[in-house]
């Protein structure tokens, strides 16, 4: 049994996040930590909301709140449309809480120490109406790099590069609108990143092997232009306060780190509530000398958070020289495009994930977003794809191979596991198939390629249909209730099976189909070495003889053109 610590990239809280968000890192993320619990290990799976930051003292101006009342209810919010897609944190933290708090200021403490912190007086645009400094996205203009107008002063939306918000053209206060601005001398703490540019450039070697190319790809190219130093404070009211050594810091009485500083750190904080909240211990999964050196970290994220996590963040926990785990593997993903364009939060396109769960259930989204995964390159959503796939895959695959079976068993076996018969060819093929596609199946969750995760699964369940039209036990029945027999009995064999390999993916229901088969809970593992135990043929046969089995309830309903039409019609699309 391994150890594997599964953190996904925290969501902004400034409103509830969007279905490319959850394709790029909470799905996969829970599948992959849905995966090892089948598997047997001991898994930790940690998120929590991003809180600070303008982005959060925006939405909440926006919304007439203060930020902490905001953040309170989003966060709510936030964490009941995750479960309602049964992502399955063992905590789902909150960067704004006390943990995270002394940690953030325990890191900017200790780097001071190790000399990587520097007071500088740099510029800024300061808002003369407003009478206050604009950081980050308070700020709107030009972008220097590709002409977009509205790119805000941290990042442009439409090119992706990262902006220092002097460097807007034509800038304006996105808080009023105003104008009138000017660039003034302000004070911030700097951490120098370039001392430790051969430390990270190690740490990213050591890793490179175990990274996907997006990953690694983002990583040297920061490297290689040089890491620079850079501020981690703001002008700001809402995040954590400035301190030196537990006492404010004179002069930065009025600022707080900057989001991008802290944010990294409530993983750890997040883990720390988790083990205030359930008398565990934290450390034992973050500190290599108090035994988090025998665990697998993973991270997951979409593509625009790698170079936080490949650099950024590395640069605070090595230079803190204290033993905290660093992270092993890191999945990075591309986007998840609303047909031609981008989803996006701050102009509400697209289909976000509250509205999704109006639509259809938690399982239908699962699905399709880690089918067709963004993994290799950008993909676009279509209703007409999701449609596709979802009437195939799920109701005509999956859901009508259980519906058949199942059914038959109570109609003409008196809703018990059929005895009688002996295997065959047709049974022989199947194991066959099994021998051959299930440790493939395993092979592609543990490489982390979920869309062929799933088109395994997919063909796995395609496999059963295959192996039900050769041994037709409904023809068979005429002629001989012994064959009908083996044919059902192997199906529901083969039910259970799809129910077991359906977990990671689309756990609900994966449990529905488990819960009327009776498949108990030690039976459900994906481990091969307590799944195929006795070879694969034995898998078609594990099912005790004369077991009584239920009828599912109905596991889909197929999406109709007029449902497409009334999605295109009030999300648009096309
Ligand atoms: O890009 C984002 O959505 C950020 N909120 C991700 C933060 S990940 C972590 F470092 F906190
Ligand atoms: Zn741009």
């Amino acid at each position: 049994m391994a150890r594997i610590l599964i953190t996904s990239a925290l969501p902004y809280i400034n409103g509830v996040k969007h279905l490319g968000n959850l394709a790029g890192s909470m799905l996969p993320a829970d599948v992959y930590a849905r995966f090892n619990r089948a598997m047997g290990h001991e898994v930790l799976f940690i998120c929590a909301t991003d809180e600070h930051g303008t982005p959060a003292e925006l939405a909440a101006i926006e919304a007439g709140q203060t930020a902490a009342q905001y953040c309170d209810e989003q966060h709510e919010i936030q964490k009941r449309v995750g479960a309602g897609f049964n992502l399955s944190f063992d905590w789902f933290g909150r960067s704004s809480r006390e943990p995270n708090r002394k940690l953030t200021q325990h890191f900017a403490d200790v780097l001071e120490d190790k000399g990587l912190i520097d007071e500088r007086t740099s510029k800024q645009v300061y808002s003369v109406d407003d009478k206050r400094f604009l950081p980050d996205r308070y700020v709107e203009g030009t972008c220097p790099n590709c002409g977009y107008e509205k790119a805000r002063g941290d990042q442009c939306d439409n090119c992706g590069t990262l902006l220092d918000p002097i460097q807007l053209i034509n800038p304006y206060s996105s808080v009023s609108g105003s104008r009138n601005v000017e660039i003034r001398d302000t004070r911030h703490l700097y951490l120098l990143q370039s001392k430790l540019q051969d430390k990270v450039r190690k740490f990213v070697d050591d890793r490179a092997a175990n990274w996907p190319n997006l990953t690694t790809s983002i990583a040297y190219k920061w490297l290689d232009e040089g890491l620079i130093d850079r501020s981690i404070t703001r002008d700001l009211q809402w995040g954590v306060p400035v301190t030196r050594n537990g006492a404010p810091r004179p002069g930065f009485e009025n600022k707080v780190f900057y989001v991008w500083f802290d944010a990294p750190v409530e993983y750890i904080g997040s883990t720390v509530e988790w083990a205030e909240a359930n008398n565990q211990n934290w450390e034992r999964w973050w500190r290599t000398d108090k035994g988090a050196d025998d665990l697998t970290y993973v991270q997951f994220m979409g593509k625009d958070n790698v170079a936080f996590h490949t650099v950024s963040f590395p640069v605070t926990i090595l230079g803190s020289e204290e033993p905290w785990k660093l992270v092993d593997k890191l999945k990075a993903f591309n986007w998840l495009n609303w047909y031609g364009g981008k989803f996006s939060t701050s102009q509400k396109r697209g289909v976000f994930m509250d509205q999704a769960l109006e639509l259809l259930p938690g399982d239908y989204w699962r699905w399709y977003l880690t089918a067709n995964a963004p993994e290799s390159s950008d993909t676009a959503f279509t209703w007409e794809a999701f449609k596709a796939c979802i009437n195939s895959d799920l109701n005509d695959v999956l859901g009508n191979f259980v519906n058949r079976i199942t059914k038959y068993t109570a109609a003409k076996f008196d809703g018990k596991v059929p005895d009688g018969g002996e295997p065959g060819e047709h049974e022989a093929w199947m194991a066959n198939e099994l021998a051959t596609r299930l440790p493939q199946l395993i092979a592609h969750y543990e490489a982390m390629e979920f869309r062929k995760a799933a088109t395994e699964t997919r063909a796995i369940w395609a496999a059963g249909n295959e192996y039900i039209t050769k041994s037709a036990p409904w023809t068979a029945y005429k002629t001989s209730v012994d064959q009908a027999a083996v044919g059902i009995r192997t199906g529901l064999n083969l039910v259970a099976l799809f129910g077991v390999i359906a977990q990671p993916i689309v756990p609900e229901t994966a449990k529905k189909i488990l819960d009327a088969i009776g498949v108990p809970d030690d039976r459900r593992s994906l481990n091969p070495e307590k799944l195929g135990q006795g070879g694969y043929a034995a898998l078609l046969d594990v099912l005790p003889r004369s077991k009584p089995i239920e009828v599912p309830p109905q596991l889909f309903t197929k999406i109709e053109d007029t449902q497409v039409a009334e999605w295109t019609a009030r999300f648009g699309g096309g």
